[in-house]
């Protein structure tokens, strides 16, 4: 982990970009540090891909700056370099895109070797970087295949190969594993985290897959509406979130809106068990699904909570199971997840509870 009082590699400050009538960006802010994995995670639209190609100098944002801190190794000489003053060939980040073309004519090599003889490097040396970055992606008896030869994870190992080998201070990924199925992807994000503790580079991975960025990341900027929400390490994410919209966004949870003053938090005219917020006024409840415990109803059992619902339907994984339960004058129902088995039948009577100091109250701000 990267300590919060180094300088950082980059640092962005109120950067705004529009289009139009459509802001993209809007005053984005954010640290990323030396041999960060950091993530840029939101939904569909909200200005991940305009972030990073402003990183990368494809796209000139209409106010704020990009620096980037030189010389880390050596602190008398560093120095912060204006990032946007330099066209893109000359920052010394690489961005991968979304659709990473290789050559389908040429050899994996061939297409590794690439941007390496563009930049005029002795032969030797270029075979000498292509061959042992074959090794890092675990490619090595493929030098000679074409394209069309490799699966998917292979092809998207090529085009890391091609941009690690260039090694780029920063690379910069857009949704770099969203083209492979499933079982791939999940390889690939070990692959990812490894190769990026082996390289030592700095990773900035943009992507919409919330569990992805919570799988890889040191830490993660929360994005929606071409804004920051929340900054933060995944734990703190989960824990932690500043907005129920982020609540929402990384990982499931259950929200119930209501009113908080200073001895709780109130909903459907009881008081529910909630951890002290300081938050007075229209408040949301936040619950996780591992935190609610459901018991078969029994009206003299006052260790749960005053709610009770019944079960509309029950999801087994074979390690846990989600049971969804509805309770009345909730708009979305509960849901809560056990390990092992559902405990209860679908239309089933149930009290739902929850530890109060898992329960977080957020503010209700439209
Ligand atoms: N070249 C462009 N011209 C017009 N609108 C654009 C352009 N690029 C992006 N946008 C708009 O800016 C917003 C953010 O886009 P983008 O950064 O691609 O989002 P994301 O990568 O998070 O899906 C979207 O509303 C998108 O339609
Ligand atoms: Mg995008």
């Amino acid at each position: 982990m990267t300590s919060m009082a180094a300088t950082p590699l980059i640092r962005i400050r109120g950067v705004g970009k529009r289009y139009g009538s459509v802001t993209a960006l809007a005053d984005v802010s954010l640290d990323i540090h030396h041999n960060e994995f950091f993530a840029l995670l939101g939904p569909s639209g909200c200005g991940k891909t305009t972030l990073l190609r402003a990183i990368a100098g494809f796209e000139d944002p209409d106010e704020g700056s990009i620096t980037l801190t030189t010389g880390d190794t050596q602190p008398a000489d560093a120095g912060e370099v204006d990032l946007l003053a330099l066209p893109p060939n000359r920052r010394p980040v690489n961005l991968m895109f979304q659709s990473y073309a290789l050559f389908p004519h040429m050899t994996v090599s061939a297409n590794i070797a690439y941007g390496l003889e563009r930049e005029g490097l002795a032969r030797s040396e270029i075979a000498r970087r292509v061959a042992d970055v074959l090794v890092t992606v675990d490619l090595q008896d493929k030098a000679s295949a074409r394209p069309r030869q490799l699966s998917g994870g292979q092809r998207q190992r090529v085009a890391l190969a091609r941009a690690i080998v260039k090694r780029p201070k920063v690379l910069l990924l857009d949704e770099p594993l969203s083209a492979l199925d499933r079982r791939v992807r999940a390889d690939m994000q070990v692959e990812l985290k490894r190769l990026q503790h082996e390289v030592g580079i700095t990773f900035v991975v943009v992507t919409h897959d919330q569990e992805e960025a919570m799988s890889m990341a040191d830490r993660i900027a929360v994005m929606e509406h071409g804004r920051i929400s929340q900054i933060a390490d995944p734990v703190t994410l989960y824990q932690r979130p500043v907005s129920a919209a982020v609540a929402d966004f990384i990982g499931m949870s259950t929200i119930i809106p209501g009113q908080a003053a200073v001895d709780g938090f109130t909903a459907l005219g009881e008081r529910l068990p909630a951890a002290p917020s300081g938050v007075i006024g229209p408040a949301l409840l936040v619950i996780r699904p591992e935190d609610v415990r459901l018991h078969a109803d029994d009206p003299t059992d006052a260790a749960m909570g005053s709610l009770s619902g019944t079960v509309l339907a029950t999801h087994f994984f074979g390690g846990t199971s989600t049971t969804t339960v509805t309770v009345a004058g909730l708009g979305r129902p509960v849901l809560a997840t056990q390990i092992g088995p559902p405990a209860h039948r679908i239309g089933a009577v149930v009290r739902v509870g929850w530890p109060a100091e898992r329960a977080i109250v957020l503010p209700d701000t439209p």
